[in-house]
């Protein structure tokens, strides 16, 4: 779709103010801003994003630990639109074949990805300016309406929130969301981008140095080319490529010299590492279902969930065409995002889980009135020993 001018400028500047008329501007930069003792957080209404993260590096320096662009008005014109920190829906991921069957009616969704739908199609809430609703030193909420069909084939007026808060060195995400009038499938997640080195690594930009453990994740969805799930839940072997879970020290590269990496998360060969669902069982309440960790800049950062999986993608697509912040990299050295030089790493239900009801996540992925949809998250920043 071509956009106007007039109309660019209108989109980026509702991006950039987005506001209640209650609730204060955001900064200059177009950001609104909450802090803690170890944090330091920034928003944009546009897809209710994060734009930057600060943690202390172990040189007690503040780094920039999440991908993103210095400009808030360049987000909702950029055409490679990696859907940075922000929040997809109502349905994340795929939904195979753009076809999925409510109450016994078959729907047909956008066929967005091939003939799969991704991030709910047209229209999806990453691609909208959600409305500041509240605004504390250490905490902000946006909120959206979701009309019903606004995305091809999501039958229902969707009512949602979301709200960031700092504490001490813990980043909390927590989402709700009310079907107004029907039953609708809603699965969210907030896709958050992360290079712990805030790509200050002279010797490489590269990901596969950090340390990624998923200790309660021995199982994953085994996924065709096309990163949709085929309904097989597979078993890693300790040491295989999508092993993360038989050691606290794997490397996201462990496996980069083994048969298969290249072409693990599909495009016929093409999609080197990950793009997949790992799932997280047994885990015991409030325990810390991933930890990713980088020796360079020292920093640890702990996930804790209340879903039942994460999706993994270690960057693939990102064609070293985007720009840096200027709170990252290094001049003449790392400026770009390049291939595999990042991380996301979004706690959500199992993808396409309307199409598989041997899964069991029905219940989990269809709401009606009454019944609300809740997703919490946090992220605990500390130093490597
Ligand atoms: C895929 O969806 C199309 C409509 O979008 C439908 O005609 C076709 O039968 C579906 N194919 C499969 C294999 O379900
Ligand atoms: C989409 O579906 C059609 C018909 O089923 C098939 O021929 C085509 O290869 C599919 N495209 C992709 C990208 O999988
Ligand atoms: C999301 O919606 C936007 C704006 O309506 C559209 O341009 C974009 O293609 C959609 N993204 C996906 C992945 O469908
Ligand atoms: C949903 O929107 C599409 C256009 O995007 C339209 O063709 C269709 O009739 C709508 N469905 C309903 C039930 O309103």
């Amino acid at each position: 779709m071509k956009f106007s001018l007039p109309l660019l400028a209108a989109v980026a500047e509702a991006a950039v103010i987005g506001g209640r008329a209650d609730i204060p501007p955001p900064g200059d930069d177009g950001r609104y801003t909450i802090s803690s003792d170890g944090i330091k957080a920034q928003f944009i209404p546009y897809g209710a994003s994060l734009t930057n993260l600060f943690v202390k590096d172990k040189n007690g320096d503040d780094i920039d630990v999440v991908l993103g662009y210095d400009d808030a008005a360049y987000y909702p014109v950029d055409p490679g639109h990696p859907v940075y920190n922000s929040i997809p829906g109502r349905y994340a991921n795929r939904i195979g074949n753009g076809t999925y069957t409510l109450n016994g009616e078959t729907i047909h969704t956008e066929q967005n990805d091939g003939n799969n739908t991704l991030h709910s199609g047209t229209n999806n809430w990453s691609y909208r300016v959600w409305e500041v609703t509240d605004l504390q030193d250490d905490a902000i909420t946006f909120a959206i309406l979701d009309k019903s069909n606004s995305s091809l084939g999501f039958f229902g007026d969707v009512q949602a929130s979301v709200t960031y808060s700092v504490k001490g060195s813990k980043w909390n995400i927590k989402f709700t969301a009310e079907s107004l009038d029907q039953d609708t499938p809603l699965l969210l997640t907030h896709h958050t981008y992360f290079n712990l080195d805030a790509f200050r690594n002279p010797d490489q930009p590269l990901i596969w140095d950090h340390k990624l453990s998923l200790p309660y994740s021995q199982r994953y969805l085994e996924a065709d080319q096309n990163a949709l799930p085929t309904g097989q839940i597979l078993t890693a072997e300790p040491n295989s490529i999508n092993d993360f879970a038989s050691s606290p020290d794997l490397t996201l590269g462990h496996a980069r010299d083994l048969p298969g990496f290249e072409g693990n998360c599909g495009a016929d060969g093409a999609c080197e590492g990950y793009n997949g669902y790992f799932l997280i069982e047994d885990a015991p309440e409030d325990a810390v279902v991933a930890t990713l960790a980088s020796e360079f800049s020292g920093v640890k950062a702990e996930l804790r969930t209340d879903q039942p999986g994460i999706v993994l993608y270690s960057c693939n697509w990102m064609d070293g065409t985007a720009d840096l912040k200027s709170t990252q990299g290094i001049e003449g050295v790392n400026e770009k995002v390049v291939r595999s030089s990042c991380v996301a790493i979004e706690a959500q239900d199992y993808p396409d889980g309307i199409n598989h009801p041997e899964w069991e996540r029905l219940d989990a992925q269809i709401y009606g009135p009454g019944r609300t949809y809740n997703w919490e998250t946090s992220w605990t920043f500390s130093l490597l020993e």
